[in-house]
């Protein structure tokens, strides 16, 4: 009876690994099919690697990949020793990226949550990868704007609608990139619209994206200006004079002056 007993454990056991590997058992996605608002395609590897590098991820930072696929750009975030985090609404591809996470060894590092990325939260990350249609680009473009300041994005194929990237590189549409061979990078620039007091008199702002124009009214006289964000850095030239300064909330602090003869600034936005 024992002996039967051990025979039927055994059976149950082979049986199991059987069940197992059998194909229809293990789930492997395919290209182009459906997805809440966009199908999954996944990034050619090669362009995985160079939107890592074209946002320069490292150990400091918190990837977050919006709608993850089969989780190839969170784990390759995982693999420079950032933490990464994919949100995928399809459950199949969600169990299927921690199985790989799990099997290349980064699992403590790479997680993934079923999320609809229209209604997660997202702000926390250092650097954002997508590879989404425009128009989902463009819907989160708000949320984008309102990051901190200095926060990556990087995006593969399409933009985000008329804000134009920092960088961007091309590779050649070959073997190993077949399709959607352009990596986009956007800077989250800080927000420097309004009315600011400082020393020399009033300055105003006006934005669009990393771009501003204003003007610089003083006792002398007012001065046309134009400029440029890059995440909480600013730079413009009023009457051949450069101003660079960093931008924290309503407080911009920097230098004034050409080079060798430079003194400190701060500006002081408005309320509103
Ligand atoms: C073009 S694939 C990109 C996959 C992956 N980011 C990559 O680059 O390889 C887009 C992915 O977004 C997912 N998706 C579509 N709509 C979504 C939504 N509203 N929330 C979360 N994921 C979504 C799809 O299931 C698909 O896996």
């Amino acid at each position: 009876m024992r002996f039967a007993a051990s025979w039927l454990c055994a059976l149950q056991f082979v049986a199991g690994i059987a069940l197992a590997q059998t194909p229809s058992a293990i789930y492997e996605p395919e290209h182009g099919q459906p997805g809440k608002d966009v199908v999954w395609v996944p990034t050619p590897e090669i362009m995985v690697d160079t939107m890592i590098d074209l946002a320069k991820v490292t150990a400091d930072d918190y990837v977050i990949d919006l709608g993850s696929g089969d989780g190839r750009l969170v784990i390759a975030a995982a693999k420079r020793g950032a933490r990464a985090l994919g949100m995928e609404y399809d459950d199949n591809l969600v169990r299927y990226s921690m199985r790989s996470a799990e099997q290349q060894g980064v699992a403590d590092k790479a997680q993934f949550v079923k999320a609809d990325i229209f209604a997660s939260d997202f702000s926390q990350a250092t650097v954002l990868t997508l590879f989404l249609l425009p128009d989902m680009n463009l819907r989160l473009r708000p949320q984008f704007l309102a990051m901190k300041p200095g926060t990556r994005i990087v995006a593969n194929y399409f933009g985000i609608g008329d804000w134009s990237s920092d960088t961007a590189v091309r590779l050649p549409e070959t073997e190993k990139c077949g399709n959607y061979c352009v990596a986009y990078l956007w800077i989250v620039p800080a927000n420097v619209t309004g009315v600011w007091h400082m020393p020399q008199g009033e300055l105003t702002l006006t934005q669009s994206h990393q771009y501003f124009k204003g003007s610089l009214r003083t006792g002398s006289g007012t001065a046309q200006l134009q400029g440029r964000v890059s995440g909480d850095a600013l730079n413009f030239i009023v009457d051949g004079v450069s101003y660079h300064g960093r931008v924290s909330g309503d407080v911009i602090e920097g230098t004034v002056g050409n080079e060798g003869a430079s003194v400190g600034w701060t500006a002081r936005r408005k309320p509103k």
